[in-house]
């Protein structure tokens, strides 16, 4: 199914850990619809008046608090002096994410709702919760709200069917580079202002036997480093540590990139090979924030140490692609069946209680092999790792514990 969309919506998402932008990069594939999709954070909330239909994708934190990406914009919405027609012009449909559990179950996605009506928007569908103790998870939910959401924008004429047009996803090339690599377009996690410092103490406080590594790391500021006009830190801040893969997950995960590439593509490819990658935004979207920006001139074993999250937990929409691929109709159907609904508690037992990363997956599924490119679709970016500081800066204004 193709739709175009005639008057353009909008996909705002706001989460922690991910889940939001899964589902609303799942929504705009679904819809097959140009649409803006982006984060409360990246967007202009002084535009919100003038769009006509707003889809948002919200997960509860804290004790039913906003997450961190969408502080700004729900403190704009609580203004008191909004008109009560601030948003007359506007439908919107909200997609919560939450846990049961938790005594504020969906408050944001509650919360948002009450407030849009109050400044005058209309609800176009009921709000769907996504609950983590369902039995599906989210997806349990998450499933029928989709099918709503689709026949609302289907009669609304906000997006029509069929055309031949492109299709709404973000798509990738790479290619071997002819040129060096251009610096400016490398650097990823390294263009943020980082205090340089040095580890003096890597401690590990549980016992050998107990299977949770904790430990004390004591880091000291670099003595020629002079903060400018503030403290280094203060209390509640976390250490922002730029993160790397280890050498072993690399180079396991270029072999399989490697094997892929010689079936898929002509490209022949060793770890020190340097490569183009062209991200391709389709008209009418926008590039997706967890997902790689074009380079120039990279190694893929840089690619893979410093750009690509390939240790972290896969997402579902990783087999759904990897099932794509997959010439053993047998893992092919495994594949599927740990994208889908119904394998929730497979998805559950193989990936995230065993811890397992992108690249493991990858070298199990042995008859799966996706080029290069399919698999930037599907690979987030690597961020930086977040610790608790646990000393106080006016004990130790220059070390950090
Ligand atoms: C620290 C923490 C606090 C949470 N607090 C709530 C809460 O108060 N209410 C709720 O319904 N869900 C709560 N949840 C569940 C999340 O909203 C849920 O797991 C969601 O899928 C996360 O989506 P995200 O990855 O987009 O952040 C909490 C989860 C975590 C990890």
């Amino acid at each position: 199914m193709e739709f175009v969309s005639t008057r353009g919506m909008l996909l705002l998402f706001a989460g922690e850990t991910g889940n939001a932008e899964e589902v609303a990069y799942d929504i705009q594939e679904k819809l097959q619809a140009p649409c803006r999709t982006t984060s409360t954070s990246e967007y202009d909330i002084a535009n919100l008046p003038s769009e006509h239909f707003v889809v948002f994708v919200v997960s509860s934190t804290g004790d039913g608090e906003p997450p961190e990406p969408m502080k700004a914009f729900w403190s704009f919405l609580l203004r008191k002096g909004l008109a009560a027609d601030a948003l007359s012009d506007m439908a919107f449909a909200i997609f919560g994410l939450g846990d049961s559990s938790y005594d504020k179950y969906n408050a944001v996605a509650r919360k948002l709702e009450k407030r849009l009506c109050m400044l005058g928007a209309k609800g176009a569908i009921t709000t769907g919760y996504g609950d983590d103790q369902a039995p599906f998870g989210y997806l349990s939910a998450y499933f029928p709200w989709l099918e709503d959401l689709k026949s609302y924008v289907l009669r609304n004429g906000i997006v029509k069917q069929p055309t031949g047009g492109s299709s709404a996803i973000q798509t990738y090339s790479a290619n071997i580079a002819m040129n060096g690599p251009s610096p400016g377009q490398q650097q990823l996690t390294g263009d943020q202002s980082f205090i340089p410092v040095r580890v003096v103490e890597n401690r590990r406080l549980t016992a050998d036997v107990w299977p949770q590594d904790v430990r004390h790391i004591r880091m000291d500021v670099d003595p020629t480093f002079t903060p400018q006009g503030c403290a280094l830190y203060t209390v509640g801040d976390v250490a922002v540590v730029p993160y790397e893969n280890p050498v072993v997950l690399v180079e396991l995960a270029g072999a399989l990139i490697i094997e892929g590439c010689r079936i898929h593509t002509a490209l022949e490819l060793s770890l020190d090979t340097l490569l183009e990658v062209t991200r391709n935004t389709p008209v009418g979207t926008l590039p997706r924030p967890s997902r790689l920006p074009s380079l120039s001139g990279c190694t893929l074993r840089k690619l893979l140490t410093r750009h690509l999250d390939i240790g972290a937990v896969p997402k579902r929409s990783y087999f759904e692609k990897l099932a794509q691929y997959a010439s053993d109709p047998e893992e092919a159907d495994k594949l599927r069946e740990l994208a889908s609904a119904q394998g929730s508690d497979l998805y559950f037992d193989y990936c995230v209680r065993e811890r397992k990363n992108y690249v493991e997956v990858l070298q199990e599924f042995r008859s799966c092999r996706p080029p290069l490119s399919v698999l930037l679709e599907v690979l987030p970016v690597i961020g930086p790792r977040k610790y608790s500081i646990a000393s106080s800066p006016a004990l130790h204004p220059r070390t950090v514990r």
